[in-house]
């Protein structure tokens, strides 16, 4: 059952609507939960004013109605608004506003532009537990997603006294972009997560967009040794930056009284990721600015000193650069190094919408020069794959990587409500040489396998023209890693199909004529939410004898490493079943499958 029909049947229930008139509607109901009062102002002005002490009010969200405007007013006192998109026919679901800490005789909600006889008046609760125990069969398992309401950007990533941080974008006032907090949750292996209460909400300078951690280790900040240093945009009028800090190890943040630290006259001034640089003794900001970024340092997080911008004439330019980070990153096989600057873009990326491209380069604390102005480099050759950031102070000098699984083509209408959004599973990044180039490796983070259990297959099989697997595993809920290396002997093309009872199919293609492999999720499942995401897509892995494949599932996400992460797909899907069925087909020729195994997946 889901949420929605639980709440609607708990209010059926327990709630009466006593009298109704023009300007004063008053709701009570059972004896467990005390009334509340609508009062009506006209013009669709109305205010709530609230008469128990239970933990939540629970507001009623119809994703298609308008968003409104309402203020928490305490002795009638604005203390924080919020955009919220009350139902007016019909809820979706619902999204509960915290009630602790307020005086509740004085709490009252002003509610603007929403008509007198929408569906809302009639349907706040007031509940002391808000269930998060989301039933939605989409939902993914092993991969992070918020509690409920919607995620997109990583930020601020750290470690620190071995526990990783993921704070994100996050609005808990629905399932779509809107009121940005810093959401958090902490794991100790990458790989469990738990959700920690919001860290950064909105304030008069703005929402809390994109930006980074630090931990301070020299007291450079004077916020305190150690101290975790945030630094997000403060997105109000103007984009600006600001910084908050923890000095109880990320459980809360001040802001710092001197906000905003950096201002500018551009309008898309955001994202900074924060570094500290060794050579230079310096802290570097990056900022992405319109289609550039901007290089600053300070010695102290809270000074800035503009430096240089880096983009003109270098990699795509079909939307604004966001998100950016910078790291050193090794390179395989080798003792070197060398600087890569990760570059998010949003429209431009190779299969319409949001990506990741990146440059290798030199960094000498105030310029960046790009090594290879000629090439575009992405990172991701999927359609799912954005915002991606590293973890500041990971441990064993990783650079451990984690993107926003969507697409801002889409991302607000992906077929699920009471949550939105799902990150990538984590992948170490390291350099190794292609062909003369240096590409960007993201291979799946060894903490991972400790998901796997039994393997349940392992076989090696000649395609000539088919060969079916009637059975992935024998019990299959969508969480499973196939794991396989193909010879090729003289096929043209090395295709194979993952689909379930239903028919609904994703489709792989390894063209060895153009040295491109392709996965189509055109007949997945559920595709028809929007027309911009059933495109193919491709990645240029080159004509190459054997290649190996490494392919995550989860519930709504298919994620193909090729050749341990020198080339990544990173793609949704929504089947209404689990796809537990692989048929494979040879053309122009035959190939051997070497190995083949699958591994269900499990949080332990
Ligand atoms: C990228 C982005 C960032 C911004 C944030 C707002 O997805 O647009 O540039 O800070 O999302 O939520």
């Amino acid at each position: 059952m889901s949420l929605f029909n639980n709440f609607t049947t708990h209010i059926r229930r327990s709630c009466t609507l006593l009298a109704v008139g023009s300007m004063f509607t008053i709701i009570s109901c059972q004896a467990t939960i005390p009334p509340f009062v609508v009062r009506h102002l006209g013009d669709g002005h109305s205010i709530v004013q609230l008469k128990n002490s239970n933990k939540f009010l629970l507001l009623p969200i119809e994703e298609s109605a308008p968003e409104v405007r309402i203020n928490v007013m305490q002795n009638q006192n604005n203390v924080s608004t919020h955009h919220v998109r009350l139902a007016i026919n019909t809820i979706d679901y619902y999204v509960p506003l915290d009630l602790t800490g307020f005086d509740i005789p004085a709490l009252a909600i002003k509610v603007q532009n929403v008509p007198d006889s929408a569906l809302c008046w009639r349907s706040f609760d007031l509940v002391n537990e808000f269930d998060t125990q989301n039933r939605e069969s989409h939902r993914p398992i092993y991969h992070f997603s918020p509690p409920y309401g919607w995620m997109n950007d990583p930020n601020g990533m750290v470690y620190k006294d071995g526990v990783y941080h993921l704070f994100y974008q996050y609005n808990p006032y629905g399932s779509m972009w809107g009121n940005m907090h810093w959401g958090h949750a902490t794991s100790q292996d990458l790989v469990n997560w738990e959700h920690q209460p919001v860290a950064i909400s909105p304030d008069d300078l703005g929402t809390i967009f994109s930006g980074s951690c630090v931990v301070d280790k020299d007291n450079t900040s004077g916020f305190g040794k150690d101290a975790i240093v945030a630094l997000y945009t403060s997105a109000g009028e103007r984009q600006t930056q600001s910084i908050a800090y923890s000095i109880d190890s990320g459980k809360s943040f001040i802001k710092y009284e001197g906000n905003p630290v950096l201002t500018s006259e551009a309008p898309d001034f955001r994202d900074p990721k924060v570094i500290w640089h060794e050579a230079t003794s310096k802290w570097i900001m990056i900022l992405a600015v319109g289609q550039e970024m901007q290089f600053f340092t300070s010695s102290n997080l809270k000074d800035w000193t503009y430096e240089s911008s880096f983009g003109e004439g270098h990699g795509a330019h079909g939307g604004v650069w966001e998100c950016p980070d910078l790291i050193e990153v090794p390179i395989e096989g080798s003792n070197e190094k060398e600087w890569v600057l990760l570059c998010n873009i949003n429209p431009g990326g190779p299969f319409g919408g949001s990506a990741t491209q990146y440059f290798i380069g030199d960094f000498d604390g105030k310029v960046f020069k790009n090594q290879s102005p000629e090439l575009t480099k992405w990172m991701d050759y999927g359609k799912d794959h954005y915002a991606t950031v590293t973890w500041s102070n990971a441990p064993d000098s990783r650079h451990i990587g984690i993107a926003w699984m969507s697409n801002w083509q889409y991302a607000n209408q992906v077929p699920t409500q009471q949550f939105r959004s799902a990150n990538s599973v984590p992948r170490d990044l390291t350099l190794v040489n292609k062909e003369g180039n240096l590409i960007l490796k993201s291979s799946p983070s060894p903490e991972l396998e400790v998901l796997r259990g039994e393997v349940s297959d392992q076989r090696s099989f000649t395609v000539n023209k088919d060969y079916n697997i009637d059975k992935l595993l024998d019990k299959n809920n969508g969480l499973y890693e196939i794991v396989m290396t193909i010879k090729n002997n003289d096929a043209e093309f090395i295709g194979f199909r993952l689909f379930n009872p239903q028919g609904e199919e994703v489709d792989f293609c390894y063209n060895l004529i153009e040295g491109t492999f392709v996965m189509d999720r055109a007949r997945s499942g559920n595709v028809s939410f929007s027309e911009d995401f059933p495109i193919p897509t491709i990645a240029p892995l080159g004509k190459a004898n054997e290649i190996s494949l490494r392919i995550f599932a989860d519930k709504s996400s298919l994620e193909l490493f090729m050749n341990d992460g020198e080339y990544v797909m990173t793609n949704l899907v929504f089947p209404s079943s689990p796809y537990n069925r692989a048929s494979f087909y040879a053309k122009g020729g035959s190939y051997e499958v070497t190995s083949f195994k699958v591994y269900p997946l499990e949080l332990k």
